[in-house]
């Protein structure tokens, strides 16, 4: 299994650098950076430049894009404009992708159109395929516990959304650590074993190193994680002060103003001079720092320009650090309130 996970595969007919992972004990490889659709992507942005950033990555050899059905704004909007730019560009090359998406959050009024029961994911997933235009998601994900529907119930959804057809693999998101391993023994007993897990994990959440990272290898899932420069905290971004339209700025941004603190800022500028010693962008560091962990299939990262883009996908020229380096970032993540946890 070791020698497995390690295993790589340049891809050299294309002009890339993109490096690929068996996705946990799976016979799925996938990109080592995998592209996000929940910002960016949606009907208040603008479309030529979502194009551009899915051809670039595509390009690259970004293989997997990250969708769900609630992403845009507006809500669907992700999916719509996703299957829009796939239709007009890379139809040809569906079997080359991997395309993800989910259902838990909120996304239509009425009782139905949230949380994880079995009424909101059929619905959800056959809403979503719609929008996108696609005849199956490769991945298809329960996007939360919403702490209330039984497990069971939930994954016996994801379970027939693969019988059906209208999804390949099965993957979880954002449970917690105590119901994770019952997701894991229905998946497996019923054959459909979990491919991937989907968590939050960055320098400035740490949290899954003892928690969900090592329960998903444990049980063969991979593992992919999502905001792992945490929403642009962990890049040059913010270090000197808020850009008018950065992610804390702008209203439909999820990141919010008061998260910018200036603990984390000074944190980030302490990092950012290791990196700079590196050669690195502080982007690039921390999607690195994240790989350096073999047990994590891919990082799912989010971008605004062609320029973003390019600069996160230029992290796999350097994934290596020595001890000191590891040490003195274990340092600065140590100031207390700069944690989220989640
Ligand atoms: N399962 C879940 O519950 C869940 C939750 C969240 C996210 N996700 C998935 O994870 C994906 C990524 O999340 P995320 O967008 O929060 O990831 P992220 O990579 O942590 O943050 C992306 C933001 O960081 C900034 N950024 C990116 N590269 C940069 C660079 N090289 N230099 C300077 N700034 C840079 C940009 O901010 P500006 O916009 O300010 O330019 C960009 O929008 C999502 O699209 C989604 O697919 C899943």
């Amino acid at each position: 299994m070791a020698v497995r996970s390690l295993l790589s595969v340049d891809r050299c007919h294309k002009s890339h650098i993109m490096k690929y992972a068996f996705c946990g004990r799976s016979g799925l490889l996938l990109p080592k950076i995998s592209l996000g659709l929940w910002h960016n992507f949606g009907s208040v942005d603008n479309f030529d430049t979502a194009t551009a950033m899915i051809l670039r990555a595509f390009e690259q050899g970004v293989t997997h894009f990250d969708l769900a059905n609630n992403y845009g704004p507006e809500p669907g909007s992700a999916e719509t404009n996703f299957g829009r730019i796939l239709k007009e560009n890379l139809l040809a090359h569906r079997d080359e992708m991997i395309i993800s998406s989910k259902a838990g959050y909120d996304m239509w009024p009425g009782p139905y159109g949230t949380g994880s029961s079995r009424k909101n994911l059929m619905a959800s997933c056959d809403q979503s395929l719609k929008r996108t235009g696609l005849e199956y998601f490769d991945i298809f994900y329960s996007h939360r516990y919403d702490g209330v529907t039984p497990v069971e119930e939930t994954m016996q959804a994801l379970i027939d959304i693969v019988h059906q057809g209208k999804a390949l693999y099965a993957g979880i998101s954002n449970y917690p650590a105590d119901k994770q391993q019952e997701c894991y023994n229905i998946l497996r007993e019923a054959h459909v074993p979990c491919l991937i897990s989907q968590y939050n994990y960055s320098m400035l959440n740490r949290g899954p190193e003892t928690t969900t990272i090592p329960v998903a290898a444990a049980n063969g899932s991979g593992y992919i994680c999502f905001s792992p420069l945490q929403q642009g905290l962990l890049t040059d971004r913010y270090l000197n002060g808020i850009p008018e339209n950065s992610r804390a700025a702008r209203s439909t941004g999820f990141l919010q103003l008061n998260q910018v603190t200036p603990e984390r800022v000074e944190a980030a500028r302490k990092l950012n001079e290791i990196a700079a010693r590196r050669g690195q962008s502080l982007a690039q560091m921390a999607l690195a720092w994240v790989l350096r962990d073999e047990r994590v299939t891919s990082v799912l990262i989010g971008a605004s320009s062609l320029q973003q883009l390019d600069n996160n996908l230029q992290t796999l020229e350097n994934l290596e650090f020595t001890a000191e380096e590891l040490h003195e970032i274990d340092v600065i993540l140590q100031v207390p309130g700069i944690a989220f946890n989640k």
